[in-house]
């Protein structure tokens, strides 16, 4: 059985590197452990895309591959910038406030999944199952059955599905999501989505749903929740490791005794940033005593910068921390230390060790893995406290942390207050259960139980140094007139 995952992002194959995203980082170490090949946009738009054998490179990771592609020219900025970053992503995040799209874009995007799908076929053997993931890729599930494959094929959203009123403001929303159908297994993060995802088909599609399936002219469709989760021994062993490091131990001595909270997000409407500031700000209007006990440690890594959303946001952002720091800064301590740039994981551990309360407010989002990295990287005897948004994934799985709401600026500044002066018996209690959690729906589970649901496959992971992806040799057989590929 060969397994074929695609994404548009993908990780680079070096650890060394930050990674853009939950689904790259959930993907990479599942990639290299299972064998599978990972296809996905080589970030490039190129003339030969329109061909079929247009991969940019194929790579060995760990005892899988990375092969990625050029995007045809014509249609990628209208594909990713267009409709998936400006329609779709702003629906599935209840914000069609911000949907700006036009009728090429939506073309654009079908043609790019009509692309993708052509260029899967080198890959598609008897044995194939194809597994695609998120929202750039909605019809492509459509356009490989358009193309003749038979074999299984399956979806996982990392996303939100948001509620039925707010995706019909997608356009062309009935004729995509209709496409949808062809997949055998579409995958939720929350028991949330998948209700709002049957809901649109009920009422606006009038398909009917028998125990979780859906008939359509494509044949049958699964639906079904599958919490995405990470390599906890993994996150565990990288922060216990990180305290070592010059950069960790640097942090800790600036902080001369004082506690540190840890936000560590993309720059996205989203997330939630400018009303985590405000709690803060809030914070220390309330508890002046906070000023200097306290501060905020804010990664947020630019990400697709060439919408104007997420230009604002960046400017917005910047201003309200200028504010803040002006407003209670001294000369000698700034209340927030605001860094727009990313961090290889290794040493994000070391930050989530650190730090004595992670806070991960979005105002929505599918997961969200650094919440769940946060809780692996703790000392088990000293653990910090996470405060966490209801509005977020993970919130189901861990409801022992601080549950906000993000909208109520004022609530979450007091309980930031509670996290910073939790007793270390408390942080321990609630840090045991969340962790308990984590380690049974572990980045593992979600992957073999995702290809166990779509087509019967037994996976044995073994795991692979970092090292090792660059020595392993891979043979890719390609069944369908491609060439064989050797690396390594
Ligand atoms: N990340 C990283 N370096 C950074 C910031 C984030 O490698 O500087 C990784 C982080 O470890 C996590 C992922 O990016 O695995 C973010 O995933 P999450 O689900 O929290 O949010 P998303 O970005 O997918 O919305
Ligand atoms: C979210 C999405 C992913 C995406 C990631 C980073 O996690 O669910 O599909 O890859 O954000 O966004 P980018 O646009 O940089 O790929």
């Amino acid at each position: 059985m060969k397994i074929v995952v695609v994404s548009n992002r993908v990780a680079r194959a070096r650890t060394d590197e930050p990674i853009a995203g939950g689904l790259a980082s959930a993907l990479f170490p599942m990639v290299k452990e299972s064998g599978a090949i990972w296809v996905g946009s080589s970030g490039h738009a190129g003339d030969a895309a329109q061909t079929r054998d247009s991969f940019a490179k194929i790579e060995a990771l760990g005892r899988g591959a990375l092969a990625t592609v050029d995007m045809p020219a014509r249609h990628y900025r209208g594909y990713y910038e267009g409709f998936a970053n400006s329609a779709l992503w702003p629906a599935l995040h209840s914000r069609p406030d911000l949907i700006q799209v036009t009728a090429d874009e939506y073309s654009s995007y079908r043609e790019v999944n009509a692309f993708m799908a052509r260029s899967l076929l080198r890959f598609g053997g008897p044995e194939t199952v194809f597994w695609i993931q998120d929202y750039h890729f909605l019809s492509l599930g459509a356009e490989l059955r358009h193309l003749g494959i038979k074999r299984p094929i399956g979806f996982f959203l990392h996303t939100p599905w948001a509620e039925r009123s707010t995706m019909a403001a997608v356009p062309h929303h009935g004729d995509l999501i209709s496409a949808m159908l062809a997949y055998d297994l579409i995958g939720f993060q929350t028991e949330d989505d998948q209700r709002n995802f049957e809901d649109y088909l009920r009422l606006d599609l009038g398909v009917s749903i028998i125990d979780d399936v859906v008939t359509s002219k494509y044949g049958t469709t699964r639906l079904a929740v599958f919490p995405i989760g990470i390599d906890v021994d993994e996150f565990a062993s990288r922060a216990a490791k990180a305290v070592a490091r010059p950069e960790i131990m640097r942090l800790r001595a600036s902080l001369q005794g004082a506690r540190l909270a840890l936000g560590v997000d993309r720059l996205d409407y989203s997330k939630g940033l400018a009303n985590r500031l405000r709690a803060f700000d809030r914070l220390f209007e309330l508890q002046p005593s906070a000023k200097r006990a306290v501060s905020l440690l804010q990664v947020a890594v630019p990400t697709r910068g060439n919408i104007r959303a997420y230009r604002e946001l960046k400017n917005e952002l910047a201003t309200l921390v200028g504010e803040i720091n002006g407003r209670h800064g001294e000369v000698d301590w700034i209340p927030i230390r605001y860094l727009n740039r990313g961090f290889a994981q290794s040493t994000l551990a070391g930050f989530y060790r650190v730090a004595h309360v992670g806070l991960v407010t979005p105002l929505h989002d599918g997961m969200n893995l650094v919440a769940k990295e946060y809780v692996a990287a703790q000392n088990p005897f000293d653990p910090g406290a996470l405060v966490l948004s209801s509005f977020a994934g993970a919130a189901k799985e861990l409801d022992a942390a601080l549950i906000v709401n993000p909208h109520d600026v004022d609530a979450m500044a007091k309980q930031i207050s509670r996290a910073f002066s939790m007793s270390l018996e408390e942080r321990r209690e609630r840090w045991q259960s969340m962790i308990a959690r984590l380690r049974e729906g572990s980045v593992q589970n979600w992957f073999s139980d995702f290809l166990q649901a779509l087509a019967g496959v037994e996976l044995v992971p073994a795991r692979v140094a970092a090292s090792d992806a660059a020595v392993m040799p891979i043979i890719l057989d390609v069944a369908e007139g491609g060439r064989t590929a050797h690396s390594g």
